[in-house]
């Protein structure tokens, strides 16, 4: 917070954004740290999903040559029931896959959001974008996940450079959750 109060006060554009790069990058370690602390609460037994994340994210670290950021908001380990966790592992794999692959990013941001009745997925590069057309493979097969679980998955250009890709699926109402599938 100091450093943002900081960054107005800096007139220097040039300074300013170097101010507030150093500021997400803070904003990205802090969440890294929070990430972690909750996977290290999860109760021994099963790795839940939390923890699953963080490992997979960790996992592509040497690939992409950087760790990318990881953002998890709401109940992923009390409202995601096994069978979508594991379709969400499968696509955040596939999307950093494709970051590694294709993208030439330096920056990417893996963000996975429990909100209402919706489990959200954003993999997001700073990298050279996706094409409008051409050859699905992968991402089809992202598709397919999401709609068979009534969802949607889509694949497209950031406003400031780079893609998105977002999966999003519908969650069973509270309490149903966690049974066994
Ligand atoms: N993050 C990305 N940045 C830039 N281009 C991308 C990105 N993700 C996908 N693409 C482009 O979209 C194409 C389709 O991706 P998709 O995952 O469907 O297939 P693939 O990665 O080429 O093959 P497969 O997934 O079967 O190994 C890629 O070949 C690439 O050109
Ligand atoms: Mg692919």
């Amino acid at each position: 917070m100091t450093l943002t109060a900081a960054a107005r006060l800096v007139e220097r554009p040039e300074a300013s954004a170097r101010l507030r790069y150093a500021i997400d990058e803070l904003d990205g370690t802090i969440r890294e740290i929070r990430s972690t602390i909750f996977a290290l609460q999860t109760p021994a037994g099963a790795p839940g999903l939390r923890a699953r994340l963080v490992a997979l994210v960790e996992s592509a670290r040497a690939q992409l040559g950087f760790l990318p950021a990881l953002r998890l908001d709401g109940g992923l380990d009390t409202r995601v029931p096994g069978g979508i966790g594991d379709h969400l592992l499968a696509v955040v794999r596939e999307g950093l896959s494709n970051v590694v692959r294709h993208a030439r990013a330096t920056r990417t941001t893996v963000s996975v959001c429990v909100e209402g009745s919706r489990l959200t997925l954003a993999v997001e590069d700073d990298g050279i974008g996706i094409p409008a057309q051409g050859r699905r493979s992968g991402l089809l097969n992202l598709r397919e996940r999401a709609e068979a679980l009534g969802g949607s998955c889509t694949a497209g250009p950031r406003p400031d450079g780079g893609t998105c890709l977002r999966w999003s699926v519908p969650l069973p109402p509270p309490g149903e959750a966690c049974d066994e599938d």
